[in-house]
């Protein structure tokens, strides 16, 4: 299991590093830069069309995770995050360049995940769009509110209704690890007393698309619809 997502892990730091990559391409055409890896020349996939190291396809569909920290003063910074993923049963990965957020985090050890929902895209993508260190009341301008999360040193955004509180494990190399201490969830999203994804209505990031996606009905049962070959 933890093999596994110690995959995960790595295909997510590929994927931000591709992403580095991508804009250091845009930014200086053919040129090299020492962490560029050199060109493969690539074979056809029978009956596909490749797109090579594209750093928009490498996991998409990804999630859109929204960090919460405070800053220096105590006010509240939001950002979009989708190169995150789950690394450990209480743990998660996220790879981030540097932003307010990172310099937050920094200096509480802390930051809440939320997950951005068909109800909040434009609000989301805001956070995603501009930087506290531009626009310090960036929350308040989106109409968003927060609450102190009692478990760790940052802030709950009351508008997204499921929240992971974290404390920083370590943020090397662009790479934040969190462990999450604490799951909360509002009454609105539950079903029988469990987070129902119906209702919570979480977005995805189409990085072919460029664009969110609503996440529709169940279409299976994990570790069960695959038994029928058993
Ligand atoms: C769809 C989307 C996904 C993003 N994913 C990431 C990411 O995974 N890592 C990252 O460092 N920045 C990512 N960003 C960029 C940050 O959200 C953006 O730079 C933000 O303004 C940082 O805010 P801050 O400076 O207030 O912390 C993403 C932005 C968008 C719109």
């Amino acid at each position: 299991m933890k093999h596994t997502l110690t995959l995960v892990a790595a295909a997510l730091i590929m994927a931000m590093t591709a992403c580095n990559q991508q804009e250091n391409k845009q930014e200086s055409t053919n040129q090299n830069t020492p962490e560029m890896k050199t060109e493969t020349t690539l074979k056809e996939v029978p009956g596909r069309k490749n797109f090579g190291d594209q750093h928009a396809l490498v996991t998409t569909p990804q999630p859109c995770v929204m960090i919460a920290t405070w800053d220096k003063d105590h006010n509240p910074d939001v950002m979009m995050a989708a190169w995150a993923g789950q690394l450990d049963y209480n743990q998660i990965v996220i790879s981030l360049s540097k932003h307010k957020t990172t310099d937050n985090l920094e200096l509480t050890g802390a930051f809440t995940v939320s997950f951005a929902d068909e109800r909040t895209v434009a609000e989301s993508d805001y956070f995603g769009l501009v930087s506290g260190n531009d626009v310090p009341d960036k929350v308040a301008r989106a109409g968003f509110t927060v609450t102190p999360s009692p478990n760790v040193d940052a802030p709950i955004v009351n508008e997204y209704p499921l929240t992971l509180e974290c404390r920083v494990v370590s943020f090397e190399d662009g790479m934040l690890i969190g462990e999450v201490v604490n799951q909360s969830a509002d009454e609105s999203i539950l079903t029988d007393g469990k987070v129902d994804l119906t209702k919570l209505k979480p977005i995805v990031f189409d990085a072919a698309g460029m664009c969110y996606r609503a996440l529709s009905d169940s279409v299976g049962q994990a570790w069960g619809s695959g038994k029928k070959f058993q």
